[in-house]
């Protein structure tokens, strides 16, 4: 689908918790040379300014809820706006749910679903830590980010929110997937295998 970079290329990466959708997206924006947009990244980063938007949604991201719609997809499309995503982008977790595909209204070149059953999506959540300074995403026992920074555990990967962030998903994202695949962009990877593994298809899948 993508024969060179000439090209904007937007692309959207859908999945479950923990299927690997900030892994992947991280690997993709170094190979392709555009950004990687999170919406839970641009949440998280109001929460730890403690600007009035952080401290307004903060309970709602530890209890696994989704923030209203309008909130993020203010946040979004502001971020879209800027001028590194002139070549393009890779949006992750965003959008969510119908309404928020009809209020960001941006056509996708290539929809990704990184497939994963909950039982392992719960497993690699529980595992997971997080880099205070870069955001790095680890898993296992790593003490230290390579970049010096200290690893956390995430507030919403505690078992009541997991269940509830994996309940939205099924309920909500999961209409979504469907949509892109009538649509005709809507890729899918099977996400249980290894990082480099889930690399490799998710590259093959959109060029
Ligand atoms: P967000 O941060 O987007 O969370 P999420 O969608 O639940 O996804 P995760 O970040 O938990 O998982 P991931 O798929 O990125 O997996 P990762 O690569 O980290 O959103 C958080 C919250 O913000 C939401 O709950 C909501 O409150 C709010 N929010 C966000 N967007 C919103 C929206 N649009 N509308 C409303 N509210 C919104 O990997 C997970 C772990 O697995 C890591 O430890 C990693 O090292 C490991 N791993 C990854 N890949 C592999 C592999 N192939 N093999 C083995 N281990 C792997």
């Amino acid at each position: 689908m993508i024969d060179s970079m000439k090209d904007a290329i937007r692309i959207l990466l859908l999945g479950p918790p923990g299927s690997g959708k900030g892994t992947q997206a991280a690997m993709l924006s170094e190979k392709f040379g555009i950004p990687h947009i999170s919406a839970g990244d641009l949440l998280r980063e109001e929460v730890a300014k403690k600007s009035a938007t952080g401290r307004n949604v903060e309970a709602m991201m530890n209890a696994g809820k989704l923030i209203p719609s309008e909130i993020v997809t203010e946040m979004v499309r502001q971020r879209l706006s800027k001028n590194d995503c002139s070549r393009g982008f890779i949006l992750d977790g965003f959008p969510r749910n119908t309404e928020q595909r009809e209020m960001l209204g941006v056509k996708f070149d290539v929809a990704v679903s990184l497939e994963l059953e909950d039982t392992l999506a719960i497993a690699r959540l529980s595992g997971r830590r997080q880099c205070l300074d870069c955001g790095k995403i680890y898993s296992g026992d790593a003490a230290e980010c390579e970049c010096g920074g200290k690893l956390y555990q995430r507030k919403d990967d505690k078992p009541a929110a997991m269940r509830e962030r994996l309940k939205i998903f099924h309920r909500d994202t999961r209409p979504l997937i469907d949509f892109y695949r009538k649509e005709g962009t809507l890729k899918t990877v099977d996400a249980s295998k290894g990082v480099d593994i889930v690399f490799a298809a998710i590259c093959r899948s959109i060029q």
